[in-house]
């Protein structure tokens, strides 16, 4: 007999009333993925759009210190509802770990993530914003698998190194027939850099952007006012509004 999870059935009917989900990946770690989701969310949020962020980076959490959520906890009324931070709902493993390790094994990972999925009332949104970790593996393949309607924003740095991990995230995307919005530069210091855009042209990638190095971003943290009048946010209102999503 095959199993069946139960708590799969449940999923579909919990994002039935989430227009759009954007996953935000792109292979390697500290390229700026969860500083783009949340300056992405809080933009969209302050837009007039009803946002929803999901930090998938379960073991390194850091979506509740970007946005300032120190304090806050979900609702329980029929699974659990996040609270929202500055017009934000956000929902993230550090409500539940305090500040302690969370090492998982990928059996670890799936269920945890089958299981937030199951448990929480997002509501109606427009956006449900996903800050995916680094690499290719089982958040990444799950949120494939359980939340089928996601699109891809891909995060790079001007590195070889790091547009090689955003170039094969973009094959094994493209090879499973998954939508791309397209491609953002972060810490662009100059001019967008020849590297990436001559590499996305290369390989079809869109390239939706570049966001500068702010080093005004540190002290923003935490702070969604602050971070909303960052340089690197106004990278992503254009960005935002290249992908029509403003
Ligand atoms: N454009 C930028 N300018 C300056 N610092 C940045 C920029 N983008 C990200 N950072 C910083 O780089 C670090 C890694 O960013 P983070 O969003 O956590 O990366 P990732 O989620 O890809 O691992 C953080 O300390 C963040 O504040
Ligand atoms: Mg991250």
């Amino acid at each position: 007999m095959i199993p069946v999870d139960p708590r799969l059935s449940v999923i579909e009917s919990r994002l039935s009333r989430v227009d759009r989900i954007l996953a935000v990946g792109g292979g390697k770690g500290g390229v700026g993925k969860s500083l783009a989701s949340a300056v992405l969310a809080l933009t969209l949020a302050d837009g007039g759009k009803k946002i929803g962020l999901l930090d998938l980076d379960l073991s390194t959490p850091s979506q509740h210190v970007i946005l300032g959520a120190g304090g806050l906890f979900p609702k329980e009324e029929r699974g659990i509802v996040p609270p929202v931070v500055n017009g934000v709902a956000l929902l993230s493993l550090a409500y539940f770990l305090d500040e302690e390790a969370a090492p998982m094994r990928g059996a670890d990972v799936s269920n945890i993530i089958v299981e937030l999925l199951a448990i929480t009332q997002w509501g109606g949104l427009d956006f449900l914003i996903v800050d995916l970790p680094p690499g290719l593996g089982d958040a990444v393949l799950d949120v494939l698998r359980l939340m089928r309607r996601a699109e891809s924003l891909l995060v790079t740095i001007p590195s070889k190194v790091a547009f090689a991990a955003a170039e094969r995230s973009w094959e094994l995307l493209k090879g499973l027939d998954e939508p791309v919005l397209g491609l953002l530069e972060n810490m662009r210091r100059e001019e967008p850099s020849a590297l990436v855009t001559h590499g996305c042209s290369a390989r079809g990638i869109p390239y939706i952007g570049a966001l500068p190095y702010d080093s005004g971003l540190e002290a923003a943290l935490g702070d969604s006012g602050a971070l909303l009048r960052t340089a690197f946010a106004g990278g992503i209102r254009r960005a935002a509004s290249t992908c029509g999503l403003l």
